[in-house]
């Protein structure tokens, strides 16, 4: 299991004005936090750690872990209180780590944020998606830059699952569910195919991580324009 500590260092080698907001996607067992975590130790290596803030939803603020535990206990009955959990746990992580993390110019890493919502509440458990749509713009939550979605077959996931784990827990155990929120992000990658970048999560993890850091070098290029 990787450190999915917040991270975020000293703001003295930031001169760019504004930072890059960077997501990982994937349903569960599709690799993304191994993912993740070989990105921001490759771009701590070309950057610097103060350039960066590496985070992660649902629970990634201090005292996340509260409402963290709530949804992931598993007991919820309405996809209301979930998906309204999620959103209020994501206002205040905007509020306290990635708006800052942004402001100040850095590389903001973010495992899972609204494609989260919309590819598991809305398109998993028929969540409406207006109403997301309209708390998401009322909130002002920020649009990732770009969004990594680490695609792997529901059989797939679910086999890495069950060997991590021995047993699958409530969001992990539904095949069908998990059919659902993968063909959400497929849906996500076909709306907007710029930003929302399909990987293939059963390649190999030194080429994933490649692919994914020489992106995000060659964005961070052309927006700033540093070599
Ligand atoms: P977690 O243990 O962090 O799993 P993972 O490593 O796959 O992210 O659990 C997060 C779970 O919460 C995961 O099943 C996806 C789900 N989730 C939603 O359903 N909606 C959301 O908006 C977010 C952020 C997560």
């Amino acid at each position: 299991m990787p450190d999915r500590s917040v991270s975020s260092t000293g703001s003295d080698s930031v001169t760019a004005p504004r930072g890059l907001f960077i997501t990982f996607e994937g349903i569960d067992g599709s690799g993304k936090s191994t993912q993740a975590e070989s990105s921001f130790r490759c771009l701590i290596e070309e950057l610097g750690e103060g350039r960066l803030v590496r985070t992660f939803e649902p629970g990634g603020w201090a005292g996340g872990e509260t409402i963290r535990s709530t949804i992931l206990r598993g007991d919820l009955k309405s996809v209301f209180t979930e998906t309204l959990l999620f959103l209020a746990d994501r206002a205040e992580h905007v509020e306290r780590v990635i708006g800052p993390g942004l402001t100040s110019g850095k590389l903001v890493l973010c495992e899972r944020f609204s494609d989260s919502t919309l590819a598991y509440q809305v398109f998993g458990k028929g969540f409406p998606r207006e109403i997301l749509e309209e708390i998401n713009a009322r909130a002002g939550f920020p649009r990732p830059d770009i969004t990594f979605w680490f695609d792997v077959p529901v059989a797939e996931a679910i086999g890495r699952i069950v060997a991590r784990k021995g047993v699958p827990d409530r969001f992990e155990k539904d095949g069908a569910l998990l059919e659902r929120i993968r063909l959400g992000y497929e849906t996500i990658c076909s709306e907007e195919p710029e930003r929302f970048i399909r990987l293939d999560g059963t390649a190999k993890l030194d080429h994933l991580n490649r692919t994914v850091v020489t992106k995000i070098l060659g964005m961070l290029k052309e927006s700033r324009g540093i070599s």
